[in-house]
Formats: C-alpha cells, sequence, structure tokens
C-alpha cells in the first residue's frame, strides 16, 4: 500500500534559533486518521508545513503519495494534499465566502458546473450559506476557521492536513468540525489534524504522534500513547480525564477512552444497583 506521507530525518531551523525539527521521520498510511500533539513550541506547525512544501527541510526528504516533493510547487500539490492554516487569517484572501471556497477548485481548472456544486455543497457542510456574499474578515473566528477548512477541502484533496481545527469553536462548533474530519476518514482520506485537546485524540484519532523539542518522543495508538508516561511528561501532556480515571477503577470502566466509553462500562453497574434495589 502506498504512504501517504513520508518524511524522512528531516532538519529545519528557524533563522537564529535552535532546530524546530530535529531528525524527525514519519509514515502515514493512506486513510489513516493521525492527531499530531505537543506543546507550544514542539514543531507540529514545522512539520506540517513540510509535507506541503510550505516549508523545505535543511536535510531529509518528504514524499507525498509515492512522489518526492523536492522541487514540486506547493500550488501544484495543493490538489492532492491539503494545509489548513493555523490562523485562518493567513489564508483567507477573498472578497466573499463564496469567492474564497470557489478560488481553489476554479484555480485547478475544474469545470464551472462543478466549481459551483462544491462551493454549495461545502457552504453547507460548514455552514455558511447564509453568509456567502460576506466580507470573510467581517465573519466571527470560528465562522473563518470553518472558511478556511472549506476552501482546503473545496480541491478535494486525498490527503487533509488540518492545524488545529477547532481553535475558535465552541464546543457544538468544534464537534461539527470533526464530525467533518471523521466523514472525510470514512471517505479513505488521509486526515493529519494538529490538536491541544486529548478528548478529540481518543475520540477521533488512530494513531497520535507527540512531538517534543522538535522531535517525535512518543507514536502510536491513542491508547498505548496515554500510558507512556516519561514521554507525555516530556511534551507536557495529561491523557484525557475520562481515560485516567479508567485506568485508577479499571473494575468499573475496563478500559475507557473516552467519556461515552467510560459511561457505557458502567452502565452494567448502575442498572445492576438500581435493579438490586440497594438504597
Ligand atoms: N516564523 C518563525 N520564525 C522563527 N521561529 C519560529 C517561527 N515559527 C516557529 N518558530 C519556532 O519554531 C519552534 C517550533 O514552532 P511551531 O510553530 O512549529 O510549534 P507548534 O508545535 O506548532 O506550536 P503551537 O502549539 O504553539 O502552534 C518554536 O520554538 C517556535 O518559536
Ligand atoms: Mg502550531
Amino acid at each position: 500500500m502506498t504512504s501517504a506521507i513520508v518524511a524522512e530525518n528531516l532538519w529545519f531551523r528557524y533563522p537564529g534559533s535552535a532546530p524546530a525539527l530535529a531528525d524527525v521521520s514519519l509514515e502515514i498510511p493512506e486513510g489513516q486518521f493521525l492527531a499530531l500533539v505537543g506543546q507550544n513550541g514542539s514543531g507540529k506547525t514545522t512539520l506540517a508545513k513540510h509535507f506541503n512544501g510550505l516549508l523545505r527541510p535543511e536535510r531529509g526528504r518528504v514524499e507525498v503519495s509515492g512522489t518526492d516533493i523536492d522541487g514540486r510547487a506547493t500550488a501544484d500539490l495543493a490538489s492532492t494534499i491539503g494545509y489548513c492554516y493555523q490562523n485562518p487569517d493567513h489564508q483567507i484572501f477573498a472578497a466573499t465566502v463564496f469567492e474564497e471556497i470557489e478560488f481553489g477548485p476554479r484555480n485547478l481548472g475544474v469545470t464551472e458546473d462543478e466549481v459551483v456544486r462544491r462551493t454549495g455543497r461545502l457552504l453547507d457542510l460548514v455552514r455558511l450559506r447564509g453568509e456567502a456574499d460576506r466580507y470573510p474578515f467581517s465573519l466571527g473566528r470560528g465562522q473563518r476557521q470553518k472558511l478556511a477548512v472549506a476552501s482546503v477541502l473545496a480541491m478535494e484533496p486525498r490527503i487533509v492536513i488540518v492545524d488545529e481545527p477547532t481553535t475558535g469553536l465552541d464546543w457544538q462548533g468544534g464537534q461539527a468540525m470533526m464530525e467533518v474530519m471523521a466523514e472525510l476518514h470514512r471517505d479513505g482520506r488521509t486526515v493529519v489534524i494538529i490538536t491541544h485537546d486529548m478528548n478529540i485524540v481518543a475520540e477521533y484519532a488512530e494513531r497520535v504522534v507527540v512531538m517534543a523539542n522538535g522531535r517525535i518522543v512518543a507514536d502510536g495508538e491513542p491508547a498505548d500513547v496515554f500510558v507512556q508516561e516519561s514521554a507525555l511528561r516530556e511534551a507536557f501532556l495529561r491523557p484525557p480525564q475520562a481515560f485516567r480515571i479508567a485506568r485508577e477503577r479499571p473494575d468499573l470502566f475496563a478500559s475507557s477512552l473516552t467519556v461515552t466509553q467510560a459511561t457505557d462500562a458502567l452502565r452494567p453497574v448502575s442498572v445492576g444497583v438500581a435493579a438490586g434495589g440497594e438504597a
């Protein structure tokens, strides 16, 4: 099976700073839902920007869908790999919401009918249909975040990287955004999210890669990574609360990762108590 992304021994340094990436290697299979986590400044965004050539490594190489991207322009990669900026305002540039979304596919030479179809579908998906004619910078932060994601998805890339998709969104908006990510994953796309939210990792990611000081310090399924205490300490991360409680009372919660799983694990117990009429 082809890998979506292969990064080999990447080194990168911003001028005058310590290395932001120090020998990072990572292989992401096609169709995987991966979360990249780590403290502020650990190198997550820097790594993600290497995947589509926004940044180029000092040493090392990157392959996307089996092809070395050295010498390939980021714009040429946009239909294969979409990167959504951590700050949507670094991405947004058009005069209206509609134009922002249609720009990508139009630029790729997609037919007019198809451009209109995609734009309409995405406006519905991120619930911005009513704002289609508005000036993007007059929207709230959460709406700008959704617009930035929609304009990346409009190019229908097989690989989608979203840098902190739920920042600026309230709980409901965050859930809706993650449902969009989950749908892309169900559709067979490779999804990489960068997040600080361990509940999101537990709920959605098949694999979590932990960064600290420009290096990968843990990599695996969330349940396996959440027990790696020294790596988590190095990255200043805490597993989700449901997971921590479940570890203290495996008799009650089994191996729950999420609140939903913990509640489900507990249900037979509470039903038993009610039926036993202990009160
Ligand atoms: N444009 C830049 N110029 C100089 N240094 C930078 C620049 N961008 C990032 N850095 C530095 O590189 C390191 C890695 O930063 P990066 O933005 O990749 O971290 P991050 O894990 O994405 O953090 P956050 O969670 O805050 O987004 C940090 O030390 C940061 O200060
Ligand atoms: Mg970042």
